[in-house]
């Protein structure tokens, strides 16, 4: 296990390797931020965006929570998409999701150790008994929550598309490209998720002007 003295040692180390190699590179980080992707994505330690994708400091604008959720009432995560929509114009955003998520397995084991995670994880039981008939075919235990996950990222896509930020974006025809990602964390790729945007949009999901 790392000792917290060592983060601090290997921030240093880490400064040290990027001047060696261009002694400008934090003057020019400093300067301003244009990252072309706003990313939504599990607290989870071992989903740090920036290194599954061989990312440098600068390419994603982040907002985590347990088991990436998007709310109509949540501040935060509001506040970070207003701001990469508006102010940032990020090209992308991406929702993603993983496999193997403590908080989709807490949510299907009814998780009744806590009482606040109890409720943050609510509608992601209530996606599985919406879902009921599609996961009890699912015979394996792994499968049925991987399922589980995919459908989440699904579920949070709509609500991102049925956000007033997002659907005045859409409208106006600038808009951000939306993706749904799992990561699979068993072999570290990340997964495209199908985005059935031609039903959503004869739901009414899907503003009509959005095209992918
Ligand atoms: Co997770």
């Amino acid at each position: 296990m790392r000792q917290y003295e060592d983060i601090l040692e290997d921030n240093l180390e880490w400064v040290g390797k990027k001047l060696s190699l261009d002694k400008d590179y934090f003057k020019r980080l400093s300067e301003g931020q244009k990252p072309p992707f706003l990313y939504i994505g599990c607290s989870d330690s071992r989903m740090p965006i920036d290194t599954f994708t061989q990312s440098e400091p600068g390419s994603f604008f982040i907002h985590r929570n347990i088991a990436n959720q998007i709310f109509s009432n949540d501040m935060n995560c509001l506040a970070t998409l207003e701001y990469a929509v508006d102010v940032l114009e990020v090209e992308h955003i991406i929702v993603s999701g993983h496999y193997n998520c403590g908080g989709i397995k807490a949510a299907h084991d009814k998780c009744r150790k806590s009482n606040i995670l109890s409720s943050w994880l609510m509608p992601i039981k209530k996606i599985e008994v919406e879902h009921k008939e599609e996961l009890n075919e699912i015979e394996d235990e792994d499968e049925r929550l991987d399922r589980l996950t995919e459908l989440n990222v699904l579920e949070q896509l709509k609500h991102l598309f049925e956000l007033a930020i997002v659907r005045n974006k859409i409208e106006s025809g600038k808009y951000p490209k939306i993706h749904g990602w799992i990561l699979d964390i068993r072999h570290g790729e990340i997964i495209e998720i199908e985005v059935p945007i031609e039903e959503w949009k004869s739901k009414g999901i899907i503003p009509t002007e959005y095209n992918k």
